[in-house]
Parts: structure tokens; C-alpha cells; sequence
């Protein structure tokens, strides 16, 4: 299979392009640096240049006979909430989308599939309720530019193309994403549950995302939203005490929401407001998670395993 992928180079398509290449795929990274791409990538992944992702088409030529494009580029949402970073983090998602959509068209012969980045900040917060890919979206900042980002994606079924949306939730990887910015406290002895801690966080594995991703690549009948998260979603809480547990440090000092609220604005929901996600549809479709269990996986992701 040949693969475009975009968002290569980050902490979800890494691992998705290492999983590609270890099962023999060929992959096409589109990037905008490929000089820095092809040192991060595995050997044998080619990385052509997609400069301005939000302005122009992504290269048809590189889309033209791939099977499959996955789509993973985004501006981080961990930064500061200033008005550049909320509108970066909307429009490269939300016009990234739309002229790789555009470059889809224009591909001669077109990939069969488009497996879109997606997330599950689509619900907004929702305390307690468990939601699955049937339940309708929040109301803040990142659940409407999840709703825009989604519909972009969509548009890939006009041509023709399998459509598919990683929903996905917190990964657990040491090198990006919330658990990244929870570990130096952590490893100092000074984490612990954030906002009160009752919040529930849909975590999923970084193989899980990567092993997720292929499945659906692979399954004909795997389309529209997809919860990419672990089966039994937990609070902030025991996500703090088992993480404590792993590193072998405490891990009870309450942190309050106000301080993640200034640093991060309404990025700071991922982490203080929680959704309980559960992976509907993966579990439909008969996906076999690899580390449903927590433990295990904050093991493999601070390197215990
Ligand atoms: N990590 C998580 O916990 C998580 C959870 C839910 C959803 N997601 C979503 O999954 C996708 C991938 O996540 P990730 O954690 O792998 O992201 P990441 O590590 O931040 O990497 C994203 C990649 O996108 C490209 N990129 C970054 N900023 C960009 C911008 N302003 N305009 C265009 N391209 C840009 C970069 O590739 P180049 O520099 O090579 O162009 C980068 O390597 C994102 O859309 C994210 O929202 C992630």
C-alpha cells in the first residue's frame, strides 16, 4: 500500500508512519520542511514539500497513486490562547483540510480513503454522560473547529473517497501531548489531580492511535467518526494516582484550574473540564486495543516497558 500522510513529523504521525513502514508500506510525507522531515523519518519514507498547507493545494502529483491519505496536521493547542494561536490552530486545521481536499481532486488516480485527524474535544465537556459517535457536538472554542474540521473532511466522499475520522482523545506519549506537560511535576513530586480531578479523560495508547488508524485504514466498512480512545475511560483523578504509582512518586497535590486557565485559556479544557468518551464504533468494527489498561500504558509511555 502507499500511504500520503500529513503531520508526519508529529508525535501521532510518527508513530503511524513507523507502523506503515514496519508492515511494508510505502509512505509519502507531506511536509513543510522535508529536509528536517527525512530526519525524523524512518528510512525508505519519502518527504515532499507542502509549504503553505493553509494557502495552497497539497501536490497532487504526490496524492496521484497513493491508496490512502491520512491526515494528521495541526498546530499544537497546547500554547498559550492568545487570538494568533485560536486562529492558527482553527485555520490550519480547518483550511489544511480543505486544500488537501482540493489537492484529492485534482490527484490522478485518487487515493480510495481519507483518514482525517479529528478529536475528541469534538463533544466540548460533558461531566459524567458517556458519549460515542452518535452524540451531538459541544459548544466552546475546539469542539466548533472540530465540527469545521470534520466537515472539510467530508467534503473527500464527493470525490469518491472512503471517509473516516480519528476522534481522538489524550495521548499518552512522553514526547508531545498533555501527558508531556504533566510528567515534570510528576517526576518532581508535586502532580496531581487537576480541577478538582473529578473530570474523565479519554486517553488511548500511542500504539493504540497508530494500531487504530491502520485498522481503519484496512476495514472498507470503517467510515465517518470514530472515537479513537481506550475502552474504559478514568477520572483526572486516578489518571493522577496512577501515573504517581508508575513513577514511583506521590502524586496528591491538588492543582487548581485557575493557573492552566491563564496559561493555556480554553485550550486548559482538555485537561480541566474532561469528556468520558468510549470507543463505540472501534468496538463495533472488532479493533483489539494493545494497552487498554492504563498502567500499562503509562508504563510504555514513560518508558517502564
Ligand atoms: N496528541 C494528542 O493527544 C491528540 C489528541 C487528539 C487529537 N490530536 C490531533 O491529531 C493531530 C496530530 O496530533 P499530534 O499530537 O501528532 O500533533 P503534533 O505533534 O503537534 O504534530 C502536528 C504536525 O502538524 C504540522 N503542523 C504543526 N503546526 C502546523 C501549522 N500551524 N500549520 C500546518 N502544519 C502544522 C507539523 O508537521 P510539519 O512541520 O512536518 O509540516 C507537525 O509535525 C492534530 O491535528 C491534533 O489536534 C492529537
Amino acid at each position: 500500500m502507499k500511504v500520503a500522510v500529513t503531520g508526519a513529523t508529529g508525535t501521532i504521525g510518527l508513530a503511524v508512519v513507523r507502523a506503515l513502514a514496519d508492515r511494508g508500506d510505502q509512505v509519502v510525507a507531506l511536509t513543510r520542511d522535508p529536509g528536517a522531515a527525512a530526519r525524523r523519518l524512518p528510512a525508505g519514507a519519502e518527504a515532499v514539500c507542502w509549504s503553505a498547507p493553509k494557502e495552497e493545494p497539497a501536490p497532487p502529483e504526490a496524492l496521484s497513486g497513493c491508496d490512502a491519505a491520512i491526515h494528521l496536521l495541526g498546530e499544537s493547542v497546547a500554547q498559550r490562547c492568545t487570538d494568533g494561536a485560536r486562529r492558527e490552530i482553527r485555520d490550519s486545521r480547518v483550511l489544511g483540510t480543505r486544500m488537501l481536499v482540493d489537492g484529492l481532486r485534482a490527484a490522478d488516480p485518487r487515493p480510495g480513503v481519507l483518514l482525517g485527524g479529528s478529536a475528541s474535544g469534538y463533544y466540548g465537556a460533558r461531566g459524567d454522560e458517556e458519549v460515542d459517535e452518535s452524540s451531538p457536538p459541544g459548544d466552546d472554542f475546539l469542539a466548533r473547529v472540530v465540527v469545521e474540521w470534520e466537515a472539510e473532511a467530508r467534503r473527500a466522499a464527493e470525490l469518491g473517497l472512503r471517509v473516516a475520522m480519528a476522534r481522538t482523545g489524550v495521548v499518552l506519549s512522553s514526547s508531545g501531548g498533555a501527558l508531556e506537560k504533566m510528567l515534570p511535576p510528576f517526576k518532581l513530586g508535586v502532580g496531581g489531580p487537576v480541577a478538582g480531578g473529578r473530570q474523565y479523560v479519554p486517553w488511548v495508547d500511542l500504539d493504540d492511535v497508530a494500531g487504530a488508524v491502520l485498522f481503519c485504514l484496512d476495514r472498507p466498512d470503517a467510515s465517518g467518526p470514530i472515537n479513537v480512545c481506550a475502552p474504559e475511560p478514568v477520572t483526572n483523578r486516578r489518571l493522577a494516582q496512577e501515573l504517581g504509582a508508575v513513577l514511583g512518586r506521590p502524586a496528591v497535590l491538588p492543582v487548581p484550574a485557575f493557573p492552566l486557565r491563564l496559561l493555556y485559556g480554553d485550550m486548559a479544557s482538555i485537561v480541566t473540564a474532561g469528556v468520558r468518551a468510549v470507543p463505540r464504533r472501534l468496538q463495533e468494527l472488532g479493533y483489539a486495543f494493545r494497552r487498554p489498561e492504563l498502567r500499562a500504558s503509562l508504563r510504555a509511555a514513560t518508558g517502564g516497558d
